[in-house]
């Protein structure tokens, strides 16, 4: 095994130096199930490497004078401001497109808008509903698409996350995995496909009502068989968590569902929010992850909204367990701007 750009012990490295290099030019990143797990760890290790450069204050502007635009239908913190730094940091100029001020999908078609912003950006990201819209987009823009958040997928968070277990636990390949809550929606299908692909062991505990979608399931399966990945699926807290390296939670009700769902939500998923008691399970090594935002306090207008109407403090996690050494969430969300960046910078030309 020569050449490999991975930390000892690696799951997957390469066979020879021609295949570290690994070219993705012109690729849109629209969904995890598109890329090799070779190509993600290149996406993790060019992340990583970013993340060194810009510590130590080495410049990357590999793309000056470049302009990307970012289409965001949904709000967000972390991926739009990821996005813009990164822009900045690798010489790019970023454009903010809120839906609600420009023409896309009112007064102008997908197919239409993804012509027109091809025509004067080199790479457009994309925040907002079906998965369909994204696909749509790079059908028709000529350049990059970057999707930044679907209902069914999430995937520029997958490197971010990979960094961060990689960072903590030194290694990804035979990770035990356990997503907590509601499996059956972008962050629970898109880690669960991170897991399959990556030989990782994935547990979705959680009520069988939110179990991730059948085919999926399927196609990690068969990806499974290839990595030694397994996919299991359990509503048992206590089997499902023991001796995991990572527990993972999620909000219950996501961007675009409706407020009504949170009673049912509660009602199924409160068996499995993520306390001291599933982390003393899990063992003293496990680390907890949360793509954020989170419900974890009384200090956001929707926790206090739930607080008033079903009396809960804290929702998907305690605030204990979000506040504590075992916590890594803050990495985490650091994380997805150095990997935002390798994300544009391999599909632009690195
Ligand atoms: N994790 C994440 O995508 O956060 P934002 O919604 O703030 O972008
Ligand atoms: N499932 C969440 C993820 C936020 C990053 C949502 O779609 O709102």
């Amino acid at each position: 095994m020569t050449g490999c750009l991975h930390k000892a012990g690696s799951p997957i490295c390469y066979k020879d130096e021609e295949e570290i290099r690994m070219n993705l030019k012109g690729r849109h990143f629209l969904k995890l199930m598109d890329y090799t797990p070779e190509e993600i760890l290149h996406l993790v290790d060019l992340a990583e490497k970013l993340k060194k450069e810009k510590k130590q204050g080495i410049l990357h502007r590999h793309h000056e004078g470049k302009n990307i635009a970012l289409i965001f239908e949904k709000t967000s913190t972390r991926t739009r401001c990821a996005f813009e730094v990164a822009a900045r940091d690798l010489g790019m100029q970023a454009t903010y497109l809120d839906p609600s001020a420009s023409q896309i999908g009112k007064k102008e078609s997908i197919a239409d808008t993804a012509r027109v912003l091809g025509r004067m950006f080199d790479g457009i990201e994309y925040r907002g509903y079906g998965q369909e819209i994204v696909e749509e987009l790079a059908k028709y823009a000529g350049v990059p698409v970057w999707n930044g958040l679907t209902n069914e997928f999430h995937p520029t968070q997958m490197i971010a996350d990979l960094l961060t277990i990689r960072e903590h636990l030194g290694r990804i390949k035979g990770v035990r995995f356990v997503y907590m809550g509601d499996a059956r929606y972008n962050m629970g299908n898109s880690l669960m496909v991170t897991c399959a692909k990556l030989g990782m062991h994935f547990v979705a505990c959680t009520s069988k009502n939110y179990f991730p979608d059948a085919k999926l399931v399927e196609y990690c399966e068969n990806v499974a068989k290839e990595t030694g990945a397994t996919i299991t699926l359990s509503e048992d807290v206590e089997t499902a968590t023991k001796d995991a390296d990572v527990i993972y939670t999620d909000v219950w009700v996501s961007m675009g569902e409706p407020d009504e769902a949170w009673a049912e939500r509660i009602k199924e998923l409160l068996p499995y929010q993520v306390n001291a008691k599933v982390m003393e399970n899990a063992g003293a090594n496990a680390i907890f992850m949360h793509c954020l935002p989170a419900y974890h306090d009384l200090n956001t207008t929707v926790g206090r909204e739930v607080y008033e109407k079903f009396g809960l403090e804290e929702i998907e996690v305690t605030n204990e367990v979000f506040e504590s050494s075992q916590s890594v969430v803050f990495d985490e969300a650091e994380n997805r701007m150095h990997s935002i960046k390798a994300i544009m910078l391999a599909t632009l030309g690195e």
